[in-house]
């Protein structure tokens, strides 16, 4: 199959071009590269990629409306993994246009040029972050989620509306895929993760929102790449449903969502000491307030994915923690 993987220099991105490599498909990624983080690290994942013979970047902004409807009528691609996006919670109350122009103009562009093109499947990339200021846990698929509490909840959201009535009007299939806390090697420097393990080397402060007490539903790379590849093969179809009224993501056009997360929420103070234990290095703690915009927990409720894929993510935190500072001390070398 012709592919295309966009956000391809970005952490999930990267960490599924890397994936289907080799498994006899042409695979096209596109990203602009932008300054959101330090862009040698995107650099260094597309270097990463370099020796794959079946994997060609091409610098496009999404946004870019006239660029994207050349690249998908010159191309002529099979499946879509739409995975380019401005991420974040905290800098969209910063600088909400990012949001607008990636979130909502980008994937706008990416929907027609699925129409247009008369792709097979596009499968993109929502959050955990739309289940907002939901109170029941674990989340699942069938909830509402109307009470979004950041700009990007609500960009994430929007984009599952708009792929709905994409698939209801042009019969283009769609699945979204509601990521949880994805960490891991090649992962993003804004994330606790990554900047946990950086200050913890460097001895300095970490800081601990909400005074510890939250919860992530932290999932590894691996098992999100895992989950999106098997989907990609989960093409959904138009169904025969009696009543949608109460089932927000049952739908009767081609079009599914579901969650991928690793089932099982982690306080916020015991992934720290994993990644005390990882680095051999004791946190010097900063607790701080609630971050506006901020959720207190995320938690997945992952059976609808399980049904579909046959697959639960399976690398606990502990381990996961473990091998993301190996690569980040291989990576800068501390
Ligand atoms: N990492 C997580 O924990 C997480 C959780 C939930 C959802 N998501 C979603 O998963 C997707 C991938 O996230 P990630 O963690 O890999 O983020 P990332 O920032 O590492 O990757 C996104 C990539 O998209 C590119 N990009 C942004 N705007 C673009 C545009 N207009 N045109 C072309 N390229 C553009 C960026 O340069 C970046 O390389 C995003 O849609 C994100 O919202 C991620």
């Amino acid at each position: 199959m012709k592919l295309l993987i966009t956000g391809m220099a970005g952490f999930i991105g990267h960490a599924v071009a890397k994936r289907l490599s080799g498994q006899g498909h042409e695979i096209v990624g596109i990203d602009n590269l932008n300054a959101y983080y330090d862009v040698s690290l995107k650099q260094a994942r597309l270097d990463d990629l370099a020796g794959c013979q079946d994997v060609r970047f091409l610098r496009l902004d999404l946004a870019d409306r006239d660029a994207v409807a050349e690249l998908f009528a010159k191309e002529g691609f099979d499946r879509v993994i739409h995975l380019a996006a401005q991420p974040g919670v905290r800098y969209s109350l910063e600088n909400p246009h990012a949001y607008a122009d990636a979130n909502l103009i980008g994937h706008l562009n990416v929907l027609e040029g699925c129409r247009h093109g008369r792709v097979g499947h596009l499968v993109y990339a929502s959050s955990s972050s739309v289940y907002g200021a939901n109170d029941k846990v674990p989340f699942d698929t069938s909830d509402h989620v109307d009470h979004p509490i950041s700009l990007y909840a609500a960009t994430k959201k929007a984009n599952e509306l708009m792929a709905h009535t994409y698939s209801h009007l042009y019969e283009l299939p769609t699945t979204g895929l509601r990521f949880f806390t994805v960490y891991g090697p090649w992962g993003r420097p804004d994330m606790a993760m990554f900047k946990f393990t950086r200050a913890i080397l460097a001895g300095e402060p970490i800081q601990v929102f909400n005074h510890g007490d939250m919860s992530r539903d932290f999932t590894y790379i691996d098992d999100i790449v895992e989950g999106i590849v098997r989907i990609l093969d989960v093409v959904p179809e138009r169904r025969v449903v009696s009543s949608v009224d109460d089932q927000p993501d049952t739908s009767r056009a081609p079009y599914a969502l579901y969650n991928i997360g690793h089932g099982s929420p982690v306080a916020l103070m015991e992934f720290v000491r994993a990644v005390e234990q990882a680095t051999g290095r004791e946190a010097v703690c900063d607790f701080q307030p609630m971050q506006p915009g901020d959720v207190p927990r995320t938690w997945a409720d992952t059976e609808a994915l399980f049904e579909a894929t046959g697959y639960r993510p399976k690398v606990g935190v502990q381990e996961g923690v473990r091998r993301f500072v190996e690569w980040y001390r291989g990576y800068y070398g501390d």
